[in-house]
């Protein structure tokens, strides 16, 4: 009864403090936060909880590795004695010493999982002692690293181009979505994200450019990363000479060894200095504010250096949390030392990435507000506290409603011990956990769960089918994810055209796959391109898809403010994007236009770049003529326009089609019907509705659902005609909507 109390107190803090964030999501006015007598956090202090500290003889002591980094700075010199400084910063890290044995094991066996401690320089140096070993036959091979993550792809290959001296983007490069850093016939080191290597089974099944492939922070166990593993395992016979390297942190090291027929788990030992755990006594209802007050006890009481890693849930908390401390640090002004505040997160534009690896000023704390990017995938060197609240933003999905959402759970027990391990690194540290040490022991999950289990199957099934497997059930994975998300996944890929009623791939299904984008997306650009009805309008449709792929980071300030300066009258968030991409194009890309509408000129440059590979792929599948030709007969009056556009996002996304009830939005569909949904603050649907008092429209739809302190749709279209859905997906509305709808309307 205690834990069911328990439980429900904390349960019940957690929403309250969802609805501080969605309010203050609304009104970005920063809570009230005051420093100087605020209350303290008292902490339990944990002897038990010690993580061990394991005493290597050869091993340089703290002390010695401080002196010797000190002297290592002060060598930066010249050019030269750069090289030999990173030259001799890779002997240091613990996988350097056990280079040739691994180098005899990888020749051994043709798979070998690697375990070892973040930090260890699996990532960094390994692909660097494949090349060294001849595994890329002077560029006849090429070696790809995986990564779950794109910041993680792109900051550790400009790290290894630079340990190489070579430039990035030539013999080291990356490859992630809509971004190829690589050059033909030069590239030996590709990193890459894991999504990225499974697409190019579509274009050689047997991977054949490649003598290795390393699966790196495999125990992520991300859905892409699972499939991939599932179709090595498969080509291992056919492909005699490639290696398979499967890198993992401790936690999963077993499984995947069992996977792989019981080969060898190769141990990297790494450096791991004592961490004190301290929990709080009670929970605590706004992790937020606890986290910056358990900061500035840090960097008030604290002595440097020692820098500040705070595990937090997303973007946007982020960015809140670093303007809040922001706005401290400038009411404390020279009462305190210099902070230095850096975010981490994975949409983070590149050109800010830099900043969290450059080494902290003197007289200064670094504080690194990260997602759990920071768990495993990076390591920041200096870190000496480490701040968890004990939440991860994750995929979740229902089959039987069919819809995914956005979920800030409890993380697993795995996963925080992960987290404190990271304040180990450099030397002692501590890890100040914002919950109780009850829940610790009672509450967390002992793993996380792998995303093959709560995530849409679609895209995987898709991709899976055109690569000719058509036994999803005896294809081989670690875990099967559940009969009826598979059964949903061939549901809704049937709905979309990709399959037929036998449950073969349809030419629409192969063209769906050839597109960098999901198979909804797909599904809106052939509609825009050949559907007698609405075509015409491919370009419009290209647009407002390359601008949703990078809404996050568009606005420099409020989306509110920045709409108004653009445009006064767009119904939908869709339509506002598309004259914001349409009015900063005559502009002929102008930096000054976007920053007269406050609008991110690098994120707008990334979207003009996503719509030319989108719209290079449209035409080599044929849509951009089918779409010329039909585009003569369209009418240019912007309603006839946007009623087309909107049909076509309706054939794209039927499953995500809200309809108004007494009690507001709510999802359609005859086993999902009833979910109240509500638009999210940033959509120019809330202004439009709330504070214009327009009509709302009686059917939405929407590109996201998240959850906080209730369910938010966001990116919105509306949708002003009912017989629009049976028309354009009558498989999915005919039936919900009854027979009453007219046809051919415009
Ligand atoms: O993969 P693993 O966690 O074993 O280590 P790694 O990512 O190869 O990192 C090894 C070392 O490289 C770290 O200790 C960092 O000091 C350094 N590093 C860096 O300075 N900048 C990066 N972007 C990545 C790594
Ligand atoms: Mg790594």
């Amino acid at each position: 009864n205690a834990k069911k109390s328990e439980n429900g107190n904390r349960q019940r803090m957690w929403e309250e403090q969802q609805l501080q964030n969605a309010m203050a999501a609304k009104n970005d006015n920063p809570d009230d936060i005051t420093v100087e007598g605020s209350d303290k956090y008292d902490y339990v202090f944990d002897t038990d909880a010690m993580i061990d500290y394991t005493n290597d003889d050869d091993d340089l002591l703290p002390e010695e590795k401080l002196q010797y980094e000190t002297r290592l700075a002060e060598a930066l010199e010249t050019e030269e004695k750069r090289i030999l400084t990173i030259q001799e910063t890779r002997k240091l890290l613990p996988v350097y010493q056990y280079k040739d044995e691994l180098l005899k094991e990888i020749e051994k066996h043709q798979v070998l999982i690697i375990m070892g401690e973040t930090g260890s320089g699996k990532t960094t140096q390994l692909p660097q002692y494949l090349v060294d070993d001849g595994y890329t036959k002077q560029g006849e091979f090429q070696i790809a690293i995986t990564q779950p993550r794109r910041v993680a792809a792109t900051s550790v290959a400009a790290r290894v181009a630079d340990e190489m001296n070579v430039v990035l983007g030539k013999e080291v490069g990356y490859q992630i979505r809509f971004e190829d850093k690589t050059t033909p016939n030069k590239t030996i080191l590709k990193y890459m994200t894991d999504g990225m290597l499974l697409r190019e089974f579509l274009a050689d099944s047997k991977l054949s450019k490649y003598s290795c492939i390393m699966i790196d922070e495999a125990h992520e166990r991300t859905l892409a990363t699972d499939i991939l593993i599932g179709l090595l395992k498969d080509i291992l016979p056919k492909r005699p000479n490639l290696k398979l390297l499967i890198s993992s942190a401790t936690m999963n090291a077993k499984k995947f060894s069992e996977f792989f027929d019981d080969c060898p788990i190769f141990n990297v030992p790494g450096r791991r200095y004592p961490v004190d755990i301290h929990y709080t006594l009670q929970p605590e209802a706004n992790y937020i504010h606890a986290a910056i007050t358990t900061i500035f006890q840090i960097h008030t009481t604290q002595a440097l250096p020692g820098d500040i890693l705070v595990f937090l849930t997303g973007q946007e908390e982020i960015e809140r949390t670093k303007r809040k401390l922001e706005e401290i640090m400038f009411r404390l002004g020279s009462r305190t030392r210099e902070m230095l505040i850096t975010p981490i997160y994975a949409n983070l534009p590149q050109e800010q990435q830099s900043k969290i690896f450059q080494p902290t000023p003197e007289d200064c704390r670094k504080v690194v507000l990260a997602t759990n990017i920071a768990e495993t995938s990076l390591t920041i060197d200096g870190i000496k506290y480490v701040i968890d609240p004990g939440f991860v933003k994750e995929n979740s999905y229902v089959p039987s409603t069919g819809m995914t959402q956005l979920l800030t759970v409890p993380c697993s027990r795995a996963s925080v011990d992960q987290r404190a391990g990271r304040a180990g690194r450099v030397g002692p540290g501590k890890c100040f956990r914002i919950f109780t040490k009850w829940s610790y022991s009672h509450e967390l999950e002992l793993m996380p769960k792998p995303e093959i289990t709560r995530t849409n199957l679609s895209n995987t099934v898709l991709l899976l089918l055109s690569l000719g497997v058509t036994d999803l059930i005896k294809f081989p994975l670690m875990d099967k994810p559940g009969i009826p998300t598979l059964r949903k996944s061939l549901e809704n890929l049937y709905i979309l055209g990709a399959l037929n009623s036998k449950g073969a791939i349809t030419n629409l299904g192969r063209m769906m796959c050839e597109f960098p984008c999901e198979p909804e997306f797909a599904k809106v650009l052939h509609t825009a391109a050949s559907h007698e009805q609405c075509q015409g309008v491919l370009e419009e449709c290209l647009t407002i898809i390359s601008m949703l792929h990078e809404t996050s980071s568009l606005f420099i300030g409020q989306k509110k403010e920045a709409a108004a300066s653009v445009t006064s009258e767009v119904e939908s968030d869709h339509m506002l994007y598309l004259e914001i991409f349409n009015q900063w194009r005559n502009s002929k890309f102008s930096r000054s236009w976007c920053q007269d509408h406050k609008i991110q000129f690098k994120t707008m440059s990334r979207i003009r770049n996503i719509r030319n590979q989108l719209f290079r792929c449209s035409e080599k599948l044929g849509l951009v003529e089918k779409n010329d030709r039909a585009r003569v007969k369209v009418s240019n009056s912007t309603v006839y326009l946007n009623g087309r556009i909107t049909r076509c996002f309706i054939s794209g996304f039927p499953m995500n089609v809200v309809q108004l009830g007494p009690t507001g939005y709510h999802t359609m569909g005859k086993s999902s019907g009833g979910l109240n949904v509500n638009i999210h603050p940033s959509s120019i649907l809330f202004a439009n509705y709330k504070e214009k008092a327009q009509r709302p429209s009686k059917y939405v739809l929407y590109q996201q659902l998240t959850l906080t302190s209730k369910e938010f749709i966001r990116d919105c279209l509306v949708i002003p005609k009912e017989e629009w859905l049976a028309e354009m997906v009558p498989q999915v509305f005919k039936g919900l909507l009854g027979e009453k709808t007219n046809r051919g309307r415009e």
